[in-house]
């Protein structure tokens, strides 16, 4: 069988490169246009790797992975996200997020394919007021926020095709994540969670669906797009306090949670305290539908509840 494109996911078994496996293999698409989606699950042939198959430091595997499958489009879901962490694996965290970028567009550029890296909210040092638009001024905080916008940078000075989705507050029924923190705490009288941090949590799987849906609808688009940037998040603004709060409504859990202040939650890297992403150029350009944070809650709980 001749398949119409070689799609590469990175990262593959991490929380977005799980939904999106999830996704193309499960006769189950989604909430979205799911005739739609079925042409390129059914029409591309996905490399779905991680680490041990395919390692995104290792320039020359990288080169040898998408020749020999002939691979027509990268999706780079592959990062180093641990936040606090990389405060102090610094190096670790500039390997994978900044040097191996730079890896994937420059064979992305000689094969002249486009690549679809994701990015972060991050970014941002969240002084802002209203939305970020993706050309609002960086000035990242931490050492994982710095590592990523400079793989970002390397993408856009390879001169490969292709696009970068900044994200935030990702969740997925793979992985660590906010929301699996929470439930693993319910058993507790009372909690403590950040209320001045504000943004908007991001449905895993929800983003999947949007990467796919535009590889189907827009491959000659991002084809001709520079590490054209986007934002993607799930509709709404919340602090982390409120997420946790609609968590344990959502779950009958009766649990206090108690709003705090950052300053009396330290960690080691500094978060931003406002990062909303505004997302109009994304549904303006591919006509992504973006599903309201607390309606993708309530789909991701009933998911996981029913195991
Ligand atoms: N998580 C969030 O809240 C969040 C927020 C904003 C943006 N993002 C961005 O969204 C993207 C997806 O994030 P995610 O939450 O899905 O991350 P994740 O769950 O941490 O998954 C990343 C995957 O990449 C793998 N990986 C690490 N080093 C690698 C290497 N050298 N070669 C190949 N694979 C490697 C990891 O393996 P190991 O686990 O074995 O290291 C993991 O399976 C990332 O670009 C991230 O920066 C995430």
């Amino acid at each position: 069988m001749s398949y119409e494109l070689n799609i590469l996911v990175t990262g593959a078994n991490g929380q977005l490169g799980s939904e999106i496996r999830y996704l193309v293999m499960s006769d189950e698409l989604g909430v979205m246009n799911e005739n739609d989606l079925k042409f390129i699950t059914q029409n591309s042939k996905f490399f779905f790797t991680d680490k041990s198959e395919l390692d995104i430091t290792k320039k020359e595997d990288i080169k040898k992975f998408v020749e020999e499958n002939n691979i027509n489009v990268i999706i780079n879901c592959a990062a180093y996200t641990a936040v606090d962490r990389a405060e102090e694996e610094k190096d670790i965290a500039d390997l994978v997020n900044h040097k191996a970028v730079k890896h994937l567009a420059n064979t992305a550029k000689e094969r002249n394919i486009p690549l679809i890296h994701i990015s972060t909210d991050y970014v941002f040092d969240g002084e802002n007021y209203k939305p970020y638009v993706e050309d609002d001024p960086v000035n990242p905080q931490g050492a994982y926020g710095l590592t990523k916008l400079k793989g970002e940078e390397a993408f856009k000075a390879s001169g490969a095709t292709g696009i970068i989705i900044r994200t935030s507050w990702v969740y997925s029924s793979h992985g660590h994540n906010f929301v699996k923190t929470m439930l693993k705490l319910k058993d507790r009288d009372e909690l403590n969670v950040v209320f001045d941090q504000v943004g908007t949590p991001t449905y895993a799987r929800d983003l999947a669906h949007a990467i796919l849906e535009i590889i189907n609808k827009n491959f000659e688009k991002i084809k001709n797009k520079k590490a054209e940037i986007y934002h993607y998040s799930n509709e709404g603004v919340i602090s982390w306090y409120d997420f946790a709060k609609a968590i344990f409504e959502i779950e009958n859990i009766d649990i206090k949670v108690n709003p705090i202040e950052s300053k009396d939650y330290p960690t080691l890297a500094k978060r931003p305290h406002y990062s909303v992403l505004n997302k109009k150029k994304i549904k303006n350009e591919f006509n992504v539908e973006i599903p309201y944070w607390r309606e993708s809650l309530k789909e991701y709980l009933q998911r996981i509840n029913n195991g």
